[in-house]
């Protein structure tokens, strides 16, 4: 099983979001991966009543990890569950860079989220300037242990991680399919090393398109994708979707 993720970052008002979520309800037929959407806080009542029963799920971008009071403008893990939610992306490059979000913080994020019920996908990724400086290890290995420092609990059903190198994020460069696959092997080794299992999923993100899902899908290290770009456009995400036929 592969698990084909979408995250649709700030794309989309209500109406433009109910009609991608009408298509895919119409459009996918679930095989054996795993599909999930992550649509914009706004989009995601709408997510629910139109993909409940579809087995496409859905989950949000960013979550609030104290459990509710005076945090203007946040939403807490009670407020997810009441809209169904069962995935939540923590750590995403762009809530690291533009929002200033540390390891710590992250850390009380997947803490909220495990505690109740909630799968984190975290994501991980060097920068451009940190894999020309042959750093990757140590990066993705401080990201990993900041996080998930204090929760030996994690398992394979329970938690998901994102590699999504930031050079490749919007940028039209993928890492190439082997290129991912050694990174993932890597991370593998890591989770070894800090005591973790290492079958967890680990998805690759970063310019994922139709024309390179076969490729990336078919390494063994690698267990599914988390498109941006390429899955606002419902046509293109079923494709990947579809990738064993391609
Ligand atoms: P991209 O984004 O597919 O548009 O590169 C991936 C992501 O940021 O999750």
């Amino acid at each position: 099983m592969k698990i084909i993720a979408g995250n649709w970052k700030m794309n989309g008002v209500s109406s433009v979001n109910r009609q991608r979520l009408e298509d895919l309800k119409t459009l996918v037929e679930l095989g054996e991966d795993k599909v999930i959407v992550f649509p914009p806080y706004t989009s995601l009542s709408e997510a629910q009543s139109i993909l409940e029963n579809t087995g496409i799920a859905w989950g949000a971008q960013n979550v609030y990890p104290e459990p509710e009071g005076a945090y203007t403008g946040e939403i807490s893990v009670s407020m997810l569950l009441e809209l169904g939610v069962s995935y939540c992306l923590v750590g995403h490059s762009e809530r690291r860079y533009f929002f200033k979000e540390d390891g710590a913080f992250l850390q009380k994020k997947i803490c909220a989220l495990m505690e109740h019920g909630i799968i984190p996908v975290y994501c991980i990724g060097e920068t451009l300037e940190q894999n020309e400086d042959g750093l990757v290890t140590g990066v993705l290995e401080r990201q990993l242990r900041e996080a998930l420092v204090g929760h030996p609990e994690i398992t394979k059903d329970n938690f998901i991680i994102a590699y999504e190198p930031v050079w490749a994020i919007g940028t039209g460069k993928t890492a190439t399919p082997e290129m991912a696959n050694t990174t993932m092997a890597m991370i593998r080794e890591i989770l070894a090393q800090l005591e973790y299992p290492t079958d967890i999923n680990i998805l690759y993100g970063g310019s994922a398109k139709p024309e390179n899902a076969g490729a990336l899908l078919s390494q063994e290290n690698i267990d599914g994708l988390l498109i941006g770009g390429a899955s606002l456009d419902p046509q293109s995400f079923n494709a990947m979707i579809n990738w064993r036929e391609s």
